[in-house]
């Protein structure tokens, strides 16, 4: 029996409400954000992708480990990242990067050819292993938690 791990694009609202699971876990939970800001305005107008573990070859169960958003602003080619979060348990097996990826590949189909992101300080060589460039290094705090602003071209 081995464990297979998937990049969904979430589209019913079981999925979608996996994703907000995962980061009431990791956000919420784990790095004390208050609830009332985790899940915003935006949410509903964002795309969300969702990283699972099944196994194989039964597949009789789906655990969500994973996600990741993406806000198209409007009028614009900039996409916004955010509110990537890999549950603790399922740290340093290459979520992380399936989930940016996937996530890049379909705003290359939306026409998106650059992409924001408001990255924690400890997370700037995460960012930048995936190509990510620090766009203004002021440390700006963001739900409690310092952050810098970098980017990334998609074109
Ligand atoms: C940051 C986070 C999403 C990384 O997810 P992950 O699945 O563990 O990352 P990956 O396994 O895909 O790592 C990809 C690469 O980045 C590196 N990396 C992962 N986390 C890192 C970190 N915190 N600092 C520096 N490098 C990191 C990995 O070593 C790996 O490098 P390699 O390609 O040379 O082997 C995860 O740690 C997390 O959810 N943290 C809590 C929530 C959070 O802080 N989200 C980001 C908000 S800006």
């Amino acid at each position: 029996m081995s464990t297979v791990y998937s990049i969904i694009k979430a589209e019913t609202p079981e999925q979608i409400q996996e994703c907000y699971d995962v980061r009431i876990k990791v956000f919420v939970h784990e790095q004390n954000i208050p609830l009332d800001l985790e899940i915003d305005e935006y949410d509903p107008k964002c795309l969300h992708w969702l990283a699972t573990a099944s196994n194989e070859p039964q597949r009789r169960s789906r655990l969500p480990l994973g996600t990741i958003r993406l806000y198209h602003v409007p009028n614009t080619s900039i996409g916004k990242l955010g509110r990537l979060a890999v549950d603790q348990s399922a740290r340093g097996l290459g979520l992380g990067r399936k989930l940016v990826e996937g996530l890049e590949k379909d705003a290359v189909n939306l026409g998106i050819t650059f992409i924001d992101c408001h990255s924690q300080v400890d997370k700037r060589l995460f960012y930048e292993k995936l190509g990510y460039r620090v766009t203004d290094g002021d440390v700006f705090i963001e739900d409690g938690i310092e952050h810098i602003k970098m980017g990334k071209s998609l074109s």
